[in-house]
C-alpha cells in the first residue's frame, strides 16, 4: 500500500506545477487580460467562460461554476483520486513523492496491466467463440430472438463463453498466464481446499464491461436458458481494475452524447443500453443492477447536468430508482424519472413501441418529486389518515433532502393538494415555519433562514466581502474590529470566512491555492475560485470593504428587528414581555447608527487586482451605480451623514 503523501511534498507539487502550464497542457488556453481563457472541459459550451488565473493560480469556469486549483483541476479531469492526482503531478514536476514503498506501487501499476492484458485478450477469444464457433450457436440463436443486430455485437463486443468448465482455464494456459494472475481477474475460481480451477463464465452471452477510455475491465454474462437453474447474470468479481459502484456500462461509447446532450438518460442493465444505443437514443449509461452510487453520481456530474432515470417497471426498478435519489442530490444534479409502462423494461419497450415513444417517454419525464408523489399515492391508500400521513413524512423526508426551501415549500403545496389536506398541515408536516409567524419564538426564525441559506447563492454583499477579503489575503486591508461572523447568513461564506481569518490570525495562511487543497466541499471551492477572479481592476478595497461590512451589519440587525416585529404582533405577550421587545428594538435602532473602524488599507496599491479592463459584461461591486447598491445606499441614508 503506498503511504499517505507528506503535506510539505503536496504544497511542492502543488507550486512546482504552474496552473496555466498544466491546464494549458489539456485545453487551449488564450489569453485575456490578466487571466487565461477557454471553452470550459466539464460543460459543453460556445463561448469561453473558464477562467484560469495565472496571479492566483486557480481557476473557475462561469458556466458550471467549478473551481479550484491545480490538483483539483487534474482530479476533475482526470477523473482521479486526490492522491493519484498528487502523483501525476509530481511526475510531471520530476518531484519525488516523500513515502516509502514506491516498489509496492510500481508492482500495482504492473498487475493492472496485466489484467487489462488478459480482460482484451479473453474479450477476443469470446468474440471468435460468438462468431464463428459451432458451440456459439445458442447464443446466436439468442441474440437474434432477443433482436440484438450484428452492428450491436460488433460495437459492444459481445461474446459467448463455452459451456464447460476449463475453457477460460486452458485458454490461459496455453497463453502462458499463471494462474495466480488468472485467479486476480476473477475469470477462474479455485475449487475450494484444492489446487483445482474452474471457469466463473460457463455457456453465458458475454458483456464486456469497460472503462470510459473503452478498455474491458470486467464482464457480465448472462445465462442463455431460461429456464436454467443458475443467476441470470454473473458478474466480475471486485478485482484491482474493477469496482462495480464505479462503472457505467456503455460510458465509453456515450459519452460524447453525453456531453452534447447535457442529460444523461439511466437504465438499468445492458440490454437496455444497447437497445437505447442502437435505437439512437445514444446519451446513456447504465450502472448494471443497482441503485446508483455517490461515485456513479460524481461521474455523470462531470458530464451532465441533468438525470433521467428510467428502470424497470417493477418494484425493484422503481426502488432503485428511489434508492439513487440521495448520491444524486448531493451531486447537484437535476433529476427526472420516466416510467416505462408495466412490464416493460426500456429494451422490451423500444422493441415494441420503437425509439421514437421511448423518446417521448423521456421527453415527458416527470420530475424526481412528481414521480414520488405519484408513486406514494399509488402504494398508499389515500383514503385512509394513515395513508395520508405516510405519504406526507415520506415526501417531507425526501424533499427535505435538497435542503432548498424553494422546492420544500413548493412540494408541501403540492403534497397537500393530492392528499386534499391543509396547506397549513403539510407545511407543518415538511418543516416550515407557519406562515403567520403567530407562536414562532424570535431565534428559530433566523436559524430557518440561515439553514435555507445553505444552497442558495450568497447575497450581493456576502459574496463581495469574500472577495474583497480574499483579494487583500495577505493582510492588506483589515475587517473592522466589531466585525462579527454571525453577520453572514450564508453557511459556505461563514465557513470559509472563518477558516481563512483563523489561518491568517495564527499565521498559517500560505495563500488562496494552497486553502483551496484542503477545502473539499465543491460549493466552497466554487465560491472561492470566483470570488477571486473579478472581471475588472478593483479600487478603493479599503472604502468598499467598509462599505460592504457595514451593510451586512445593518442587515442582520434588520433580521433581529423584524423578527421582534413579528412576535410583537402575538397576542398573548404579557405587557412586560413587549416593553422588553420594544427595548431590545431600540437599542439595535441604536446600534444601527454606531460606527464601525474603518479598514486600514496598507497600500491601496497592492490590492488593486489587474483584470481585464476591456470587459464590458464585468460585475461591478456594491458600492457600483448599480440597482442593488441604490438599494443599498438608500438603506443607509438615514444615517448618511455619520462617520463609520
Ligand atoms: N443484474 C445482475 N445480476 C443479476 C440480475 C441483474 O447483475 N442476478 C444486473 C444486470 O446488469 C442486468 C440488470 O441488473 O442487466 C437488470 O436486471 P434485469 O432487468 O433482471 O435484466 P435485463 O437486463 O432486463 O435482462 P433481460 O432483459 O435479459 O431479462
Ligand atoms: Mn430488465
Amino acid at each position: 500500500m503506498a503511504g499517505l503523501i507528506s503535506e510539505a511534498t503536496i504544497e511542492q507539487v502543488r507550486s512546482a506545477s504552474d496552473i496555466v502550464d498544466v491546464i494549458g497542457s489539456y485545453v487551449p488556453l488564450k489569453r485575456n487580460g490578466a487571466n487565461f481563457v477557454a471553452l470550459c472541459p466539464f460543460h459543453k459550451e460556445k463561448t469561453p467562460s473558464f477562467n484560469v488565473s495565472p496571479n492566483k493560480q486557480t481557476f473557475h469556469c462561469f458556466g458550471c461554476h467549478k473551481g479550484g486549483n491545480v490538483i483539483s483541476f487534474v482530479m476533475e479531469f482526470e477523473n482521479l483520486p486526490f492522491p493519484d492526482a498528487v502523483r501525476r503531478l509530481a511526475d510531471r514536476a520530476k518531484i519525488p513523492i516523500e513515502t516509502d514503498n514506491d516498489p509496492g506501487q510500481k508492482q500495482t501499476r504492473h498487475l493492472k496491466d496485466q489484467l487489462l492484458t488478459v480482460h482484451e485478450q479473453i474479450t477476443q477469444r469470446w468474440q471468435n467463440a460468438l462468431a464463428n464457433e459451432a458451440s456459439g450457436q445458442p447464443a446466436r440463436d439468442y441474440l437474434t430472438k432477443r433482436g440484438v443486430s450484428a452492428e450491436a455485437i460488433k460495437l459492444f463486443r459481445l461474446g459467448y463463453a463455452p459451456d464447460v468448465w476449463d475453457d477460460t482455464v486452458n485458454w490461459a494456459r496455453s497463453k502462458g498466464y499463471d494462474t495466480a494472475l488468472m485467479e486476480q481477474s476473477g475469470l477462474i475460481l479455485r475449487k475450494e481446499g484444492s489446487d483445482h480451477f474452474y471457469d466463473r463464465f460457463r455457456g453465458r452471452l458475454i458483456f464486456p464491461i469497460c472503462d470510459e477510455q473503452g478498455r474491458v475491465i470486467g464482464f457480465s454474462g448472462r445465462v442463455l436458458d431460461a429456464e436454467a437453474k443458475t443467476a441470470k447474470y454473473v458478474n466480475s468479481p471486485e478485482t484491482p481494475i474493477f469496482t462495480k459502484g464505479k462503472v457505467f456500462f456503455g460510458l465509453d461509447k456515450s459519452r460524447k452524447a453525453l456531453l452534447d446532450a447535457e442529460c444523461a438518460i439511466v437504465c438499468e442493465g445492458q440490454l437496455d443500453l444497447i437497445a437505447c444505443y442502437m435505437g439512437g437514443v445514444q446519451n446513456v449509461v447504465a450502472p448494471q443492477g443497482t441503485a446508483l452510487t455517490a461515485e456513479h453520481a460524481r461521474i455523470l456530474k462531470r458530464h451532465v447536468e441533468e438525470v433521467v432515470l428510467c428502470f424497470d417497471s417493477d418494484d425493484a426498478g422503481q426502488n432503485a430508482a428511489v434508492r439513487s435519489l440521495d448520491s444524486l442530490l448531493a451531486s447537484g444534479l437535476a433529476v427526472r424519472v420516466a416510467v416505462v409502462p408495466a412490464p416493460h423494461d426500456p429494451d422490451s419497450f423500444i422493441k415494441e413501441a420503437g425509439a421514437a415513444a421511448f423518446r417521448e417517454l423521456i421527453e415527458r419525464a416527470d420530475g424526481f418529486f412528481d414521480y414520488y408523489l405519484k408513486r406514494l399515492c399509488q402504494q398508499n391508500d389515500v383514503a385512509t389518515d394513515k395513508g395520508r400521513l405516510t405519504i406526507l413524512q415520506e415526501m417531507a423526508q425526501a424533499v427535505q433532502k435538497t435542503g432548498n426551501a424553494v422546492m420544500i415549500d413548493t412540494y408541501a403545496q403540492k403534497t397537500a393538494l393530492r392528499l386534499g389536506v391543509s396547506e397549513e398541515a403539510a407545511r407543518v408536516q415538511f418543516g416550515i415555519a407557519p406562515r403567520v409567524q403567530a407562536n414562532a419564538p424570535v431565534e428559530p426564525i433566523e436559524e430557518l433562514s440561515q439553514s435555507t441559506a445553505k444552497t442558495a447563492r450568497p447575497s450581493d454583499h456576502e459574496f463581495w466581502l469574500l472577495r474583497l477579503l480574499l483579494l487583500s489575503e495577505n493582510g492588506e486591508v483589515t475587517l473592522p474590529a466589531q466585525f462579527d461572523l454571525d453577520w453572514i447568513q450564508h453557511l459556505a461564506v461563514k465557513q470559509i470566512m472563518s477558516q481563512c481569518l483563523d489561518a491568517q490570525h495564527n499565521g498559517s495562511w500560505r495563500g488562496v491555492a494552497d486553502f483551496l487543497t484542503h477545502c473539499e466541499a465543491p460549493d466552497m471551492r466554487s465560491l472561492i475560485t470566483e470570488a477571486i477572479m473579478p472581471k475588472r481592476t478593483l479600487r478603493n478595497v479599503a472604502q468598499q470593504l467598509s462599505d460592504v461590512v457595514r451593510t451586512l451589519r445593518n442587515q442582520a440587525i434588520d433580521r433581529r428587528i423584524s423578527a421582534i416585529t413579528g412576535r410583537l404582533g402575538q397576542l398573548e405577550l404579557t405587557e412586560a414581555e413587549q416593553a422588553e421587545l420594544v427595548r431590545e428594538q431600540q437599542a439595535l435602532r441604536q446600534r444601527k447608527r454606531e460606527p464601525l473602524t474603518q479598514p486600514v488599507p496598507k497600500t491601496e496599491a497592492a490590492v488593486q487586482v489587474q483584470t481585464d479592463p476591456t470587459n464590458d459584461d464585468a460585475e461591478e461591486p456594491p458600492n457600483a451605480p448599480d440597482d442593488h447598491v441604490e438599494e443599498y445606499r438608500a438603506s443607509i441614508e438615514g444615517n448618511a451623514d455619520e462617520p463609520f
